[in-house]
């Protein structure tokens, strides 16, 4: 028995404990990198729910190791400085995130893409799979890149992460971490609102809420307005009730892009 007992302390000391410490190490990375974006559980928010089963963007370990040490570039998703040690912790602990079954968003995606069609007019400025209007961002896949609280407050308060200003290289980074609102005023007193296409030092690219596409000379402008932090999409507090909420936020998190 005794002799069991020792062997049982070697055992925790060689496997066990090693193993602990990866965990709690790894939980408590996760802690301090991730979850103010993927929320505390990786239930997902600014950035994706990492509690699936598998993430589209991270197969395996390898790619998950990389994506956290390069992040994903064109989006929100950072780089992380970290040893090799604690990305491995890291790695494994956002693994076991997806063996723990998480809650899923409640509500019926069926009627809420029916929504989506009809009383939320959501398609005249969105598309899914091809379809759909061209002035917000494309939400085919915006289930793997956002997660269900997120989706709900967009629907509420539509400005509440557009980007009240914009310091890195804009090119590389799309809609909408990089969305902004304009207004021109030609030489001619026409004036254009729209989200900025393109923009360089001389010109700007501008498409407006009916999807026609405006260019201007900087110099032949009257005026030009940038209205950071501002969209043009209306919030829906008032025209869904709490279960088509519901119902919409279930479909846009079925939305797992083109299978
Ligand atoms: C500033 C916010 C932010 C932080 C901090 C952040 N992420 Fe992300 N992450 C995102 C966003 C946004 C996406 C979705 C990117 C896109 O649009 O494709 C994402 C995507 C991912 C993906 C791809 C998911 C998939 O569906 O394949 C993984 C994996 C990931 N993040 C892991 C991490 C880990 C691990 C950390 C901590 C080291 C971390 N992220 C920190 C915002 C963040
Ligand atoms: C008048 C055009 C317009 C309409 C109508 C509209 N949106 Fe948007 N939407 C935008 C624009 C522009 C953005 C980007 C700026 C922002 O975040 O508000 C956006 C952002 C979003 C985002 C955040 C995307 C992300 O990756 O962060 C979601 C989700 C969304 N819309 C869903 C919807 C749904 C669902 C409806 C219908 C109920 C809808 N939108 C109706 C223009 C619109």
């Amino acid at each position: 028995m005794r002799k069991g007992y020792v062997w049982n302390a070697a055992l925790w000391v060689l496997l066990v404990h090693p193993a602990l410490w990866a965990a709690g190490a790894g939980e408590a990375l996760f802690r301090t990198h991730c979850a103010p974006c993927h929320g505390p559980k990786g239930e997902g928010g600014r950035g994706a729910d990492l509690a699936v089963r598998r993430l589209p963007r991270a197969p395996d370990d390898a790619a998950l190791s990389a994506i956290i040490t390069t992040g994903i570039p064109g989006t929100q998703m950072p780089a992380t400085r970290m040893t090799a040690e604690e990305n491995a912790a890291l790695v494994a602990y956002v693994r076991s995130l997806g063996r723990t079954q998480a809650v899923r968003a409640p509500g019926d995606a069926a009627n809420g893409k029916r929504l989506f069609q009809t009383k939320g007019n959501c398609a005249g400025c969105h598309t899914v799979g091809g379809a759909g209007g061209r002035l917000g961002p494309e939400l085919t896949d915006i289930g793997t890149r956002r997660g269900p609280a997120y989706l709900r407050t967009a629907l509420l308060e539509p400005e509440a992460e557009v980007p009240e200003n914009f310091a890195s290289y804009r090119k590389l980074i799309y809609t909408p971490d990089n969305f902004l609102w304009v207004r021109a005023v030609t030489a001619d007193g026409k004036q254009v609102s729209g989200a900025r296409v393109d923009e360089d030092t001389f010109s700007i690219q501008i498409r407006d809420a009916s999807d026609r596409l405006y260019s201007f000379r900087k110099d032949e402008l009257r005026e030009l307005h940038k209205d950071w932090g501002k969209s043009p999409m209306p919030s829906y507090r008032s025209v869904f009730s709490e279960s088509e909420l519901q119902d919409l936020v279930a479909y846009l998190a079925s939305l797992q892009g083109p299978s």
